[in-house]
């Protein structure tokens, strides 16, 4: 063999061995639509019935799913590190000022994650459980289903102070929330599309007060909040009260469905946070708010696609992380 030849050969070696490892790395990264098919076929159903069971005894249950799923993707990626009690020795991200009291659905995943223990030991990850949760959440109040990609493992690792960094605060600018996402890798649109999901839920006080007591030195109230949604807030909220009892629902007419009044709220400059009604601050957002309120289905459609991708946010697969017995305590 010349020279050449020997190039030549050792170069497609080298191909095959490339293209053999990115395949490699593929299988080991993907998550997979159906992943607990053979491990453990009831996954799914007892998770949905399970999230059901709660959502008929008490509706916010289904916010409180979607925002854990939420939290959890945007703090060190979808690896239930939310779930994570603190010791004495680590302040977790639940006990974070961004999580605590307000994150709530705890109780339904540990019992989701007790019956799935009874059946498949030590095979669905809390980081599965929580996406799987969220998907039922948003299909039981009105929005679209989807499939949910799994196989994410569970980290062992959960931070209070990463919370407080990769959570965006109530107060954010429109600057603020696009850098907040782009960070995770979404665009300004979908952005925008996940923000709808404020159509569910409530928030405490101390999350918007400010917009009705003290906005800044010289303006008490924020003009830019509707006069009459805002009697109504001062109604839910007494002056100087923040007691963690004391919340409005964010979308007060259907705060148990998903559906687009949301950005029609925004439209109407009842967003209850800054943050919500800093997406009518540009023109390229402030037509995107428009364009959901007048579009339920493409609005439901997007959701349900940025659903998918924010829970791939640096998931962990393969034989990385641990799939935990408890989602509350790292093995
Ligand atoms: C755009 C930036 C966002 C900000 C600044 C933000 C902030 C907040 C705040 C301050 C609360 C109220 C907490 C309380 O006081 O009780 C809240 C509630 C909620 N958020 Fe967000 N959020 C954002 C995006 C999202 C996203 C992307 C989702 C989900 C895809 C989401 C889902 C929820 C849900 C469902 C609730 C209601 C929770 C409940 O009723 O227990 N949020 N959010
Ligand atoms: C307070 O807010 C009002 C309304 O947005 C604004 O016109 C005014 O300049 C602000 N005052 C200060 C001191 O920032």
């Amino acid at each position: 063999m010349n020279s050449r030849m020997l190039s030549c050969c050792s170069s497609s070696l080298a191909m095959t061995m490339v293209l053999l490892t990115c395949h490699l790395i593929v299988l080991k990264a993907e998550l997979q639509v159906g992943f607990y098919s053979f491990s453990c076929p009831l996954a799914e159903f007892i998770i949905k019935d399970e999230v059901q069971k709660s959502f008929l005894f008490d509706n916010g249950v289904a916010a409180g799913l979607l925002r854990l799923h939420f939290h959890d993707c945007f703090v060190r990626g979808c690896d239930g590190s939310v779930l994570i009690d603190s010791t004495l020795f680590n302040l977790a991200e639940k006990d974070s000022p961004p999580n605590n009291p307000s994150l709530r659905g705890f109780e339904v995943i540990d019992r989701v994650k007790a019956r799935l223990e009874s059946v498949c030991k030590g095979v669905v990850s809390c980081a599965d459980i929580l996406a799987f949760a969220a998907r039922d959440s948003v299909e039981m109040t009105g929005g679209l289903t989807y499939d949910v990609p799994a196989g994410r493992r569970d980290g062992r690792t959960s931070s209070s102070l990463e919370a407080l960094l990769n959570l965006p605060p109530p107060s954010s600018t429109l600057d603020q929330l696009t850098l907040r996402f782009a960070l995770k890798g979404f665009t300004q649109e979908e952005m925008v599309t996940l923000s709808g999901a404020h159509t569910l839920g409530r928030a405490h006080c101390s999350s918007f007060s400010n917009r009705l007591y003290n906005f800044n030195l010289t303006t008490k109230q924020d003009p830019t909040l509707d006069p009459l949604y805002a009697a109504l807030l001062k109604l839910q909220c007494p002056k100087g009260d923040n007691s963690p009892n004391r919340v409005a629902s964010m979308d007060p007419w259907s705060p148990a469905k998903t559906d687009v009044s949301y950005y029609s709220n925004l439209l109407a400059n009842r967003g209850l946070f800054t943050s919500d009604q800093a997406l009518l601050t540009s023109p390229f957002t402030a037509f995107l708010v428009s364009q959901n309120a007048q579009n339920d289905f493409l609005w439901k459609m997007k959701f349900a696609a940025a659903m998918v991708k924010m829970g791939k946010i640096d998931v962990l697969t393969g034989f990385a992380g641990e799939v935990r017995s408890n989602c509350r305590v790292i093995n």
